[in-house]
């Protein structure tokens, strides 16, 4: 994008997915965000490789082909076309796919187990525990509750008692902390390295790390009799497209990994278990490894057991790649859970897809034809001087807009990068209604309408390389639209916009969508009866009544507790240190009685963000956190599934 960030080499990767079912869209959340992470460094000039695949191995998917009595590979396989099958219609831009199936995955897989041994971290002896099947996790006593269920996914364990090598996970726990200390970067977001770290402090045990009593997976070398745990083969994927073994001067070149994105569930295996293999085999560890939350639907996880899945595919079929695309990365705070919901997707598409760029697109290239034939004017001659202001700010503008982009892209806070884009979008329309070219081309302002119409067509240009990561072809769409020939992703912002071409405008960029109103808000509030439910509202007291503006001058937030204790000599009141998503508010709400500090931690609650702050007992509160109250009873509510920083309205 530009020539001072060009050069850099970028490694992503995603999970590796259990064909065990079909994808849902709370997988394709990952995918996407790693594809505009891939696709933003590619503008960048960066040498991008970015990786995805399936994990074929393991019990549960031994048991699926069993049930159906086909060979674990004949199971799998439709699966896994299925997944390549949903990135190309996500339009994901992946580098390579691996299957853990593959002689190439295999081959690394066994060289890393035998290196491990060599090392002396790999010894033989007897485990017996438990394990989740669903998970392939095994889970030490120490971690446990006295149900015996997954501490993750809360599904039942089984108890295993077998022959087993282990890898001596307690030997790293020392050299481990040492280095989260000096890369206090490695594990985000931040909330989860603290748990990280507690999970290593409370103890680790030495970790099995193959499995007898089947044989769906990779025979360890030395001893065929055993299978490798499948997460030992799962994690070594990493090192094998890009040249471990096979090439080393492109192994050099690539690894370490600068970004492994994953689910907040699999953090550990990345962040503990990974880290210490890597430890053993003498290789660095990669740069980041980035925990995002999950897409919930009415605050669970979406997941095939709960029933509550959203099947990907129609969706892109009735609202497009890009559209889906746009949603998961701009409606979602990362390291945040999400709530999916349709209505907010057609939302979206309506307000910034539709309305702000695609209404942006339509009007500027209709007036290029209106008043110049479709051909895009050169800037010439002085302007006026209202108009000479109105560029010079535009152009201001751009450019704050385009450093807040790659400051925040750089970071991978992508909806605050497209947050900016989008503020710069409007901003472009306000422009158009402040410049008011039909009054130019009225008056025959010649000069004026020239420059007005070139900063549009430039800021456009500009727009259209900013939004390729997310909305890719939209973003091209785009592209041919302003008339610009050549590939898109290959654009540098500092040059200017080659006046003289023929716009070529086409249908609208996005649909509008109709979105049913709830009916039940949008009655009138009946007058207080007989019944219970209207003797209570009457019972409400009587305030002066205000307009819906007066209201909106209240700014309602979601807010998330990130740390919460009691105000020292003062019984009624909790100092709260709350996350508003882009910024971290300190809070002193009277609800000590109520809630003990640890009860809130981790909560979503809601907070009049824009009251002027003031002290209570020498600590500085910046907001109201809201609260029912009746009698002498108070509690808070709660909105779990929905990000820190959401509008309450
Ligand atoms: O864990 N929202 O595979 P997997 C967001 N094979 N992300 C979700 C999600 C949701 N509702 N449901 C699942 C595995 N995911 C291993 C990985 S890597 C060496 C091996 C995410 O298919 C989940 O968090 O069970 C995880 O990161 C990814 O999908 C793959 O899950």
């Amino acid at each position: 994008m530009d020539a001072e960030q060009q050069g850099r080499k970028f490694y992503i990767t995603t999970p590796i997915y259990y064909p065990s079912a079909k994808l849902h869209v709370g997988h394709t959340y990952c995918t996407t965000l790693a594809d505009v992470a891939a696709r933003y460094h590619r503008l960048c000039g960066d040498d991008v490789f970015f990786l995805t695949g399936s994990d074929e191995h393991g019990l549960k998917i031994q048991q699926k082909a069993e049930e159906q009595g086909i060979t674990p590979l004949e199971y799998v396989t439709p699966i896994v076309d299925g997944f390549k099958n949903l990135w190309k219609k996500l339009n994901i831009s992946n580098d390579d796919f691996i299957r853990t199936t593959e002689e190439r995955h295999r081959l690394v897989v066994q060289d890393v187990f035998q290196k491990l041994y060599d090392k002396g971290d790999i010894y033989k002896s007897e485990y017996e525990g438990w394990y989740c099947v669903p998970d392939e996790t095994y889970w030490p006593e120490n971690k446990l509750t006295e149900e015996h269920v997954c501490p993750d996914c809360k599904r039942e364990l089984i108890r295993v008692k077998e022959e087993s090598y282990f890898f001596r996970l307690s030997k790293y726990a020392d050299r481990w902390l040492e280095f989260i200390e000096a890369h206090p970067d490695f594990i985000q977001p931040e909330s989860r390295r603290n748990e990280m770290v507690s999970f290593v402090k409370s103890g680790l045990e030495d970790l099995s790390v193959s499995r007898a009593k089947f044989d769906w997976g990779i025979p360890v070398p030395f001893d065929p009799s055993h299978v490798i745990y499948v997460w030992i083969d799962a994690l070594s994927n990493y090192l094998v497209p890009i040249g471990y073994g096979t090439d080393d001067d492109k192994f050099a070149h690539y690894w370490p990994a600068d970004c492994h994105l994953v689910g907040k569930e699999i953090l550990r295996f990345h962040t503990i278990i990974w880290p210490m293999i890597l430890m053993s085999l003498g290789l660095p560890l990669p740069k980041k490894v980035y925990g995002h939350g999950w897409l919930v639907v009415e605050g669970e996880k979406m997941s095939k057991s709960l029933g509550n899945v959203v099947d990907p595919i129609p969706l892109i079929d009735e609202f497009g790649a890009d559209a889906l695309r746009y949603f998961l990365t701009t409606d979602i705070m990362l390291g945040q859970d999400g709530n999916f919901s349709r209505r907010r997707l057609m939302q979206k598409i309506n307000s910034d897809l539709a309305n702000d760029l695609g209404n942006l697109l339509h009007r500027t290239l209709t007036m290029v034809e209106k008043y110049r034939s479709g051909q895009v004017p050169a800037p010439d001659g002085d302007v006026s001087a209202e108009i000479a202001h109105a560029l010079a700010d535009n152009v201001r503008l751009a450019e704050e807009t385009r450093q807040a982009y790659v400051a925040a892209m750089d970071e991978m806070v992508m909806n605050t990068a497209f947050r900016e884009v989008w503020t710069y979008v409007r901003a472009l329309n306000k422009f158009i209604d402040v410049t008011a070219p039909w009054t130019l081309a009225k008056e025959g302002a010649t000069a004026e309408l020239d420059a007005v119409l070139y900063r549009l067509m430039s800021g456009l240009r500009e727009v259209a390389v900013l939004v390729e990561p997310v909305i890719p072809t939209a973003a091209r769409t785009m592209w041919n639209e302003l008339g610009l020939d050549g590939e898109l992703s290959l654009a540098r912002l500092d040059t200017p916009f080659p006046a003289g071409v023929t716009v070529r405008k086409g249908a609208p960029l996005f649909p509008r969508y109709e979105i049913e109103e709830e009916t039940a808000s949008a009655e009138p509030v009946q007058p207080a009866g007989t019944d219970a439910a209207a003797s209570e509202a009457a019972a409400v007291p009587v305030v002066p009544e205000m307009t819906i503006d007066e209201f909106q001058r209240a700014d309602l937030r979601v807010a998330e507790v990130i740390a919460c204790e009691k105000v020292k000599k003062a019984d009624k009141l909790l100092h709260l240190t709350v996350s508003l998503g882009t910024e971290t508010r300190s809070v002193v709400s009277g609800i000590a009685a109520y809630y003990r500090p640890e009860e809130l931690l981790g909560k979503h609650v809601i907070m009049v963000t824009n009251l002027k702050p003031v002290k209570l007992r020498g600590v500085l509160s910046q907001g109201m956190i809201l609260a029912a109250v009746h009698d002498d009873r108070l509690e808070l509510p709660f909105v779990p599934g929905l990000p820190a920083g959401s509008q309450v309205r």
